[in-house]
């Protein structure tokens, strides 16, 4: 396990990620999305939602398209966004209009890292998040699928606001074949682990979904959130194996029954004592083509 990062290097990297909140670019959704995930689901209403939804058209349209990829469970396109609400539930249109703004908050220019690799990998892990709290038996699927999507926001705030010395870090870690949080750690002292958090409590964002942006690559750190950590852990170096990860080949062992977020799991679900979590990591390979058309879905925008 690494060493925390400083608390004065904490408070600087917050100080410096206060820019973003004044991003031009953040969907005018966005941030009443967020408000609205962090109410209890018998809250939020259905005319809220499509009301949400609609308010801007691109966004509507490719909601729309996003909701019918196989990944979500529709076989057809639903025609208007009340049907969509409808049919898929509140909180499974929350999470599709949630990836959308997701991909026009933060403009994919000049990125150090390839920005449709990131997504592949985002996405990817919040498929995974899914399927693996489905697997679990109980638990919040869709938060679950939040939690996947949101894991890496760091990434993103690094490539705005740090893009030099981040750029750097991205080239230490390919020459040296390393894990990113590593590479970051050792050019930048601090890695998209604290970046990721200063957004998150800068946006409000429920305290499970700050802990899993914090403490996703140490999830022992985190307290109350644990189990929802140990599992975005788990589904990120899933991913990273497969053809899921940053686009480049990390040089590292992964032993996932061997990993302390297994026991984590297992401890709070019985029920995975019967998965196979290799044949588990096989069957990613499956769902990669599909994740990669959603992706190419979210960052065609909202044109047809
Ligand atoms: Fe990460
Ligand atoms: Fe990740």
């Amino acid at each position: 396990m690494s060493t925390p990062v400083a608390a004065n290097v904490i408070t600087q990297v917050r100080e410096r990620v206060k820019a973003i909140e004044t991003m031009p670019s953040i969907p005018q959704v966005f941030l009443p999305l967020l408000d609205m995930l962090n109410l209890p689901p018998d809250l939020v209403s259905l005319n809220e939602v499509v009301k949400l939804v609609s308010y801007d058209n691109t966004i509507a349209a490719q909601c729309l398209r996003v909701a019918s990829s196989p990944l979500f469970g529709l076989a057809k396109s639903p025609d208007t966004i009340k049907a969509a609400v409808i049919s898929l539930g509140l909180r499974r249109v929350q999470t599709i209009l949630l990836t959308c703004c997701m991909g026009k908050a933060f403009p994919a220019k000049d990125w150090p890292l390839d920005p449709i690799v990131f997504w592949r990998h985002s996405l990817g892990c919040a498929m995974v998040c899914r399927q693996f709290s489905e697997k679990m038996g109980g638990g919040d699927r869709e938060k679950a699928y939040m939690a996947g999507l949101m894991h890496d926001i760091g990434f993103m705030v690094n490539c705005m606001v740090f893009p030099k010395e981040f750029g750097a870090a991205v080239k230490y870690a390919l020459e040296r074949q390393i894990p990113l949080d590593v590479a970051e750690l050792a050019t930048m002292g601090f890695t998209h682990c604290e970046s990721g958090r200063a957004l998150a409590e800068l946006w409000n964002l429920s305290d499970d979904m700050i802990h899993v942006i914090a403490h996703h690559h140490n999830p022992e750190r985190s307290g109350t959130a644990q189990p929802l950590v140990a599992l975005v852990h788990l589904s990120d170096l899933l991913c990273r194996m497969r053809a899921l990860g940053y686009g480049y080949y990390e040089r590292q062992k992964v032993d996932l029954v061997e990993d302390p977020a297994w026991a984590i799991l297992l401890r709070e679900h019985r029920k995975l004592d019967g998965v196979d979590l290799v044949r588990f990591s096989f069957e990613l390979d499956e769902a990669v083509e599909g994740i990669s058309h959603l992706v190419s879905t979210i960052m065609a925008g909202g044109n047809p």
